[in-house]
C-alpha cells in the first residue's frame, strides 16, 4: 500500500498539485492521510504516560497507534508539505509524533540504536517554496534523516519547486516544469 501523507494547510495548494501529480505519475491505490482534518490528542505528560502504559502491556492493536501501524505496514510513502519557516508545518511534526512509536515503527537495539520496523523502502517529499533560499537540511534534511536512521528508509527522494512568491515569476510554467520532471523521473518504463 502507497501511504499520502497531506501536510499543506491551504486549499490551493501548489505543493499538493505536484503531490498529485506524483501519484497519477507513481499510478498505484493509495490510502491518504490529510493532515489538517486530523485532531491528533496533545503530547504532554498524560499522553506519554498512558502511551507507555500501552507499550509495556503490548496492546499495539490500540487506537492511539493506528497512525504508526499504518506507517509501518505502508509500502511506499509520499508526503507533501510546503515550506514553512525553513522546515514544514507544526502538523507534520505532531504527526511524526504519532507516528514514532516504539515497537511499531522501530526499536532500539541493546546498543542503543533505532532499528526499522516499517515495510517501506522508498519516501518522496514533496514541497515547495516562496523564494530563493531554501536550504534542505531542516526540512527535508529532518524527514529523510528520520526515514534513513529509524525507518530504515534508506531510498529518499525530494521534489521541490522554489520561487513561487517571486513577483514576475510565472508560477504555472514553474509548476508545469517541475510537473514535467516528475513525469520523466518517476514514470515506470
Ligand atoms: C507560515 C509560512 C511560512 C513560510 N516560510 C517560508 C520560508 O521560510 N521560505 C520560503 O521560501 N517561503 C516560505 N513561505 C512561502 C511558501 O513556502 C510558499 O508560498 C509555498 O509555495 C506554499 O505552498 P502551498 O502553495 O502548498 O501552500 C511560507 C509561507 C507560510 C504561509
Amino acid at each position: 500500500m502507497l501511504l499520502y501523507i497531506d501536510a499543506c494547510v491551504r486549499k490551493d495548494s501548489r505543493t499538493r498539485r505536484l503531490a498529485e501529480c506524483l501519484l497519477q505519475t507513481l499510478n498505484q491505490p493509495y490510502e491518504k492521510v490529510e493532515l489538517i482534518e486530523c485532531d491528533f490528542p496533545k503530547v504532554d505528560e498524560a499522553f506519554l504516560v498512558e502511551k507507555d502504559r500501552l507499550i509495556n502491556e503490548g496492546a499495539y492493536s490500540d487506537p492511539l497507534f493506528d497512525y504508526a501501524r499504518q506507517f509501518s505496514e505502508a509500502d511506499e510513502i509520499v508526503i507533501a508539505a510546503p515550506y514553512w519557516d525553513l522546515s514544514f508545518p507544526t502538523i507534520l511534526k505532531a504527526y511524526l509524533e504519532q507516528v514514532n512509536v516504539s515497537d511499531i515503527t522501530f526499536r532500539y537495539t541493546p546498543e542503543g540504536m533505532p532499528e526499522s520496523l516499517c515495510r517501506a523502502k522508498k519516501l518522496y517529499y514533496v514541497t515547495t517554496a516562496g523564494g530563493e533560499f531554501f536550504p534542505e537540511e531542516y526540512g527535508f534534511g529532518y524527514v529523510k534523516a528520520l526515514a534513513q536512521n529509524f525507518y530504515g528508509i534508506q531510498d529518499v527522494e525530494l521534489i521541490k519547486a522554489k520561487r513561487l512568491d517571486l513577483e514576475g515569476e510565472s508560477v504555472e510554467q514553474i509548476l508545469a516544469d517541475c510537473e514535467k520532471e516528475i513525469v520523466r523521473r518517476f514514470k515506470a518504463a
